[in-house]
């Protein structure tokens, strides 16, 4: 949530900036801005995306020697100019961005008020900076100083950067609760929310650690933490190309990560999954498999569609390998007390590894002993350095702000751990083990099939565009993906839509439907298949227009069906891997013909940085 870059070296620092930021900007899109120095400091700011500012600025003079810059998901304030980072000092000689939330901003800022300091935006932003100023100028210490007293009195999430007229080089960083990665180039260093600025100028990256404050000059990184003790900066290299950020042909990244399943499923099976030999070998599954075949129970926390993964893997896990499973939303799970005993594992699923809820349940989690096993995405993030283990699901980054690639990749990941607890169990055979992994290993090229021809799913989400409502049904392994699809195309078409277990439809949301009403049936052949079939003719027989996922070949659906989607036949227990594809292509389609943007819906960002 929130984008920030900042530059601080050799080159012009606006260019490295506003490229910056353009990559960023699936982390929040309603305001953006940078802050410059060279001769003086200069801020600019604009409400929309960052391609307004970019607008705004052109013929100006941006000449710079250092720079920091923003793009905003709002939490305090309204979109606007004036709440647009960067934020100014009273005296004008600091500018600050800061992605999180500052809880108790209020206090600071009736104490501020109280000094005669005036506020020029809403934000809790605004304040901290002024909080820093007020300790720098009337305690006489350095600025670093100063944001070390300050940050130890604040309450909340931030990345911060700051830039000094005073001292134009030098960039003052820190965090606690929010991502910022540090590039190490010759002579200059890049700051950014993640790597993606970064990438093609260093492979040589800083990961900052919560409460530790980074002096950052043109030649020298300089890490301590809040006691002013010195810490070492632990350099890693990022595992990742250009390309892996680009839309490569497509005209979304939404798109290109749609059809990028084949092979970011391929690249999370690969080296672990070996069908030939019939095994599975996974690094931070097989050191701690006792603990994991021992589990008395598991808990699952995750948010949005890695919710969704976690509720495929609660059929998947019990299935295969007979132990409880409950999967719970971790905004829900870090406020509640809940009951976590010795045994208990508790798996946490992000995409990005950064959000909030996900993050502070895990603390929540860890405050009781409880073993946390992270299923991520971003290497290097939060939730896989706070995870005792964990599973990379390497689907590479993901940009588009509707997750696809990544939810995949998820359910292939706990799949394999399923299949791997439950095998040493001897839960299963060795003959449905060696057909799981078969199903697995196939699993890429029946997602190559289905994309082979979209032309029918383009002319669906004509079809049914100007519809209000969406209902979307489903049972056992596939009533998550209905709830996934569901939540699709809410947010890139802004269509309401409804995910719900097929057979609960008689208990309430049958009443809505009527002729507009399209129903999407998630009803892949499993053993629920005659079932589903007699409720899509509950839906048929009250004028509602059914639209099914099936598996090739099913006639008997097609008959009862409107319009069908067709995916390969595979075992029930992977076809949700298959079955997700055409809902995502669905949602797609449906918010380019209404003319979204579905890279970046409104009001919706990457990744949750705050609560
Ligand atoms: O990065 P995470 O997987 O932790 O993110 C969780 C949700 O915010 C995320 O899945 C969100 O629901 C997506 N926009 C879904 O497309």
């Amino acid at each position: 949530m929130c984008g920030i870059v900042a530059y601080t070296g050799n080159r012009d620092a606006y260019p490295v900036i506003l490229k910056g930021l353009k990559r960023l900007e699936y982390r929040g899109y309603d305001s953006a801005g940078v802050a410059l120095v060279n001769h003086g400091l200069k801020t600019f700011k604009k409400r929309g995306k960052v391609g307004a500012l970019e607008e705004s600025l052109l013929g100006k003079d941006l000449q710079a020697v250092a720079g920091i810059g923003h793009t905003r998901w709002a939490t305090h304030g309204e979109p606007s100019d004036r709440n647009a980072h960067p934020h100014r000092s009273s005296n004008g000689k600091l500018a600050m961005v800061h992605n999180g939330i500052i809880e108790n901003y209020s206090l600071l800022k009736q104490d501020l008020l109280k000094k005669g300091y005036a506020f020029e935006s809403d934000t809790d932003t605004e304040v901290l900076l002024k909080f820093i100023e007020d300790i720098h100028v009337s305690h006489e210490v350095s600025l670093e100083e100063a944001v070390r007293i300050a940050l130890k009195r604040v309450v909340g999430a931030y990345v911060i950067v700051l830039l000094n007229e005073d001292d134009p080089e030098t960039l003052i960083a820190a965090r606690k609760g929010s991502p910022l990665v540090i590039g190490i180039g010759k002579g200059e260093h890049f700051l950014a929310s993640d790597a993606s600025p970064i990438i093609e100028y260093t492979k040589e990256v800083v990961y900052i650690n919560d409460y530790e404050v980074a002096i950052v000059r043109p030649d020298e990184l300089i890490l301590k933490n809040l006691g002013n003790e010195r810490v070492t900066p632990h350099i890693t290299q990022l595992d990742m190309e250009l390309a892996a950020i680009e839309k490569g042909g497509f005209d979304h990244f939404m798109l290109k990560e749609i059809f990028d399943q084949p092979q970011s499923i391929f690249d999370c099976l690969r080296g672990r999954l070996d069908a030939n030999m019939g095994s599975i070998r996974m690094g931070g599954v097989d050191k701690h498999l006792d603990q994991l075949v021992n589990a008395k129970r598991i808990l699952i926390i995750a948010c949005g569609t890695s919710w969704h993964a976690g509720l495929v893997a609660e059929y998947v896990f019990e299935e295969l390998c007979r132990i409880p499973v409950e999967v719970e939303y971790a905004s829900e799970f870090r406020y509640r007390n809940p009951v976590i005993n010795e045994g208990d594992v508790i798996i946490a699923i992000s995409q990005s590894g950064e959000t909030a809820d996900t993050l502070v349940a895990i603390e929540r989690a860890k405050e009781n002993k409880a073993f946390i096993f992270g299923v991520v995405n971003v290497v290097g993030s939060s939730i896989s350095r706070q995870s005792h283990a964990g599973a990379y699901t390497h689907a590479g980054p993901e940009i588009g702000v509707a997750s696809t690639k990544a939810f995949t990749a998820q359910l292939v990941v706990l799949n394999m751990i399923a299949l791997k607890i439950a095998y040493t169990k001897r839960t299963i055979d060795q003959h449905r083990y060696l057909h799981l992994i078969n199903e697995l290993n196939e699993i890429p090229d029946k997602v190559a099939l289905i994309l082979q021809d979209t032309d029918h799913i383009k002319i669906l989400a004509d079809k049914y565009k100007d519809a209000r409502d969406f209902l979307y049904l489903g049972r056992g392994y596939n009533f998550p993906i209905a709830l996934e699809g569901a939540l699709k195309l809410k947010e890139i078409s802004y269509i309401h839509a409804e995910g719900y277990p097929a057979a609960e439809m008689k208990h309430g949301p049958i009443a809505l439907v009527e002729e507009s009403l399209p129903v999407v049936f998630v009803a892949t052949k499993d053993m629920y298949h005659d079932k589903i079939l007699s409720n899509a003719q509950e839906i048929k027989a009250r004028k509602g227009k059914v639209i099914a996922v099936i598996s090739e070949g099913d006639s008997q659906f097609q008959e009862v069906a409107d319009d069908v989607m067709m995916v390969p036949l595979s075992d029930e227990l992977v076809a949700p891997l298959l079955s997700v594809i055409p809902l995502q292509l669905l949602a797609y389609f449906i918010g380019v013909s209404k003319g979204l943007d579905v890279d970046k819906p409104r009001n919706l960002a990457k990744s949750v940085t705050v609560e």
